[in-house]
């Protein structure tokens, strides 16, 4: 890289650690947007990890509840999850297999391990919806494992394009949002390095959920991530990573910030105070 190109990395600004919660029916996670040290990252409102081998932790799952406003995507990396809704939606997501769903006026939903053994792993990343569209109806993009485009760099770096379109020109599974997000799985071998030009408009951030990483910032300095931790970045056009002296895998989150009003209770995430009592009587009176 030369130094006009270093000059537009975007350095981390924040490092932060997910917080050990529990949501549904007592299921253990992590939430990493959305916890003390790292607040929301504009549109992304939550981010959380789950993974547990004890059915234990898991049977119980996430049972009826709604949602309005957001957009909610689940990334599985092992076990399977059974999707269903009131308004007869109903899948199963499998291993690398994503649903971006979007929650728009409302639906009620139930998200369930659909196993009693082995690992249930993955993420649920919350994505804001612009005001405009926060009534639009439900809809769902889902994709298998099998069906997430795949991009090798060499033979160090594989990029799992979830959405967004690499700098070398593939398109992600997942189209039409509005907020343009980029989300990619990137897995490294030991002291493998990626990089990637960004929206300079976009919020970014990424979160090592296996070995660790230097992220090299605009000085040409590196900021170290561990296992378990997300750095915030800052302005800039590009990104640039190296992976520690273990195999190491990321994701890499990046989407145009609405810069609106946030107004949030449980499920409903909306810009103003009366449009929540709005859903919360909609739900109440079964109208999702
Ligand atoms: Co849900």
């Amino acid at each position: 890289m030369n130094s006009a190109t270093q000059s537009g990395l975007r350095s981390i600004t924040t490092v932060g650690t997910g917080r050990k919660t529990y949501d549904g029916a007592g299921i253990p996670l992590t939430r990493i947007i959305s916890s003390p040290d790292i607040g929301i990252i504009d549109p992304f409102l939550l981010l959380d990890e789950f993974g547990s081998a004890d059915p234990g932790d898991y049977r119980g799952g996430f049972p009826d509840h709604p949602h309005r406003g957001f957009e909610t995507v689940t990334y599985m990396l092992a076990g399977h999850m059974r999707h269903k809704d009131n308004h007869g939606h109903e899948g199963v997501i499998g291993p690398g297999g994503v649903q971006w769903m979007r929650a728009g006026r409302g639906l009620i939903h139930s998200e369930m391990p659909e196993q009693d053994s082995g690992w249930l792993r993955g993420f649920q990343l919350w994505v804001n919806l612009p005001a405009a569209r926060k009534m639009d109806a439900p809809d769902y993009q889902e994709f298998t494992g099998a069906e997430i485009p795949e991009e090798r760099r060499g033979g160090d770096c594989t990029v799992k394009v979830i959405a967004g379109t690499t700098g070398g020109g593939l398109p992600g599974a997942v189209s039409g949002v509005p907020t343009a997000p980029l989300y990619f799985d990137v897995h490294l071998n030991a002291g493998g390095r990626f990089e990637e030009t960004l929206d300079p408009q976009a919020s970014a951030c990424l979160y090592v959920y296996q070995g660790s990483a230097g992220v090299t910032g605009a000085d040409g300095a590196a900021t170290k991530l561990q296992r378990g931790q997300l750095g915030k970045l800052g302005p800039g056009k590009a990104i640039q990573v190296t992976a520690g002296a273990e195999a190491t895998r990321f994701l890499l989150l990046a989407a145009r910030p609405l810069n609106e009003p946030v107004a949030w209770h449980g499920p409903f995430v909306m810009n103003t105070q009366d449009e929540l009592r709005q859903a919360i009587s909609d739900f109440q009176s079964g109208r999702f």
